[in-house]
């Protein structure tokens, strides 16, 4: 699995970040979701400068133009909720890309343990395409793990490209053994935080990415 933090070289991706991450600049939730959306925007140009192209032609009105066009069939996946600000950044630049949703939560398992209950998926075929799943926030990589391994159900990618906004080097290290090292698989970050508190949220981090787009939620066991 290759690694890329985009943070690592200076950009205008770090002011979205900033804003992402300012305490008081994140309460406005409009401007958080479209600084998500933003992410997404810049990281779909990265991502794509190294997809494939095949020469087209197009009609001008005065003459014909030859373009470079993407060849690859790209679908787009996000894990509900908080991938869905930075799904619509990466569907802004790739307007012709088909599209996945995957649902899956936290719980604490018997054993008190944490695990990914993935519940509901709404994909189209993803054989021989090429495939982007979002999710903002790669805490523990259990998520991205679950829903990746979800939509390997609706076929073989030719390509996969996982992207977050933030990610640990614990869960760098997670995907990396999950995906037993493939060499079909791209990680994007826009930044790499070092801790990962108890309650499994990223440190410095911006707190719950899902709760700040949409507001907080209730959890019914807690009535
Ligand atoms: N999900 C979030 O929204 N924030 C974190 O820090 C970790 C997971």
């Amino acid at each position: 699995m290759r690694v890329v933090n985009l943070s690592e070289q200076n950009s205008v991706l770090n002011q979205f970040l900033r804003e992402i991450r300012d305490v008081n600049i994140q309460k406005d939730s409009m401007r958080f979701r479209r600084n998500i959306e933003r992410i997404g925007e810049f990281m779909a140009m990265e991502v794509s400068k190294t997809l494939t192209y095949q020469p087209t032609e197009v009609q001008t009105p005065l003459a014909t133009a030859t373009v470079n066009t993407i060849s690859d069939r790209l679908v787009l996946a996000t894990i509900l909720r908080a991938g869905m600000p930075l799904h619509q950044g990466f569907l802004n630049i790739f307007d012709h890309a088909e599209n996945g949703f995957l649902s899956a939560y936290r719980r604490l398992n018997d054993k008190g343990e944490l695990e990914i209950v993935a519940e509901y998926m709404a994909a189209p075929d993803i054989n021989g395409k090429t495939l982007i799943v979002v999710d903002p926030m790669l805490a523990t990589g259990m998520s991205m793990e679950v829903g990746y391994l979800a939509l390997l159900r609706h076929g073989k990618p030719a390509y996969t490209h996982l992207c977050c906004a933030i990610a640990t080097p614990q869960s760098i290290d997670y995907m990396r053994k999950a995906l037993d090292d493939r060499q079909d698989v791209t990680l994007w970050c826009a930044a790499v935080d070092p801790v990962l508190n108890d309650k499994k949220y990223i440190v410095p981090g911006l707190g719950d990415a899902g709760d700040l787009c949409y507001g907080t939620k209730i959890h019914l066991s807690d009535r």
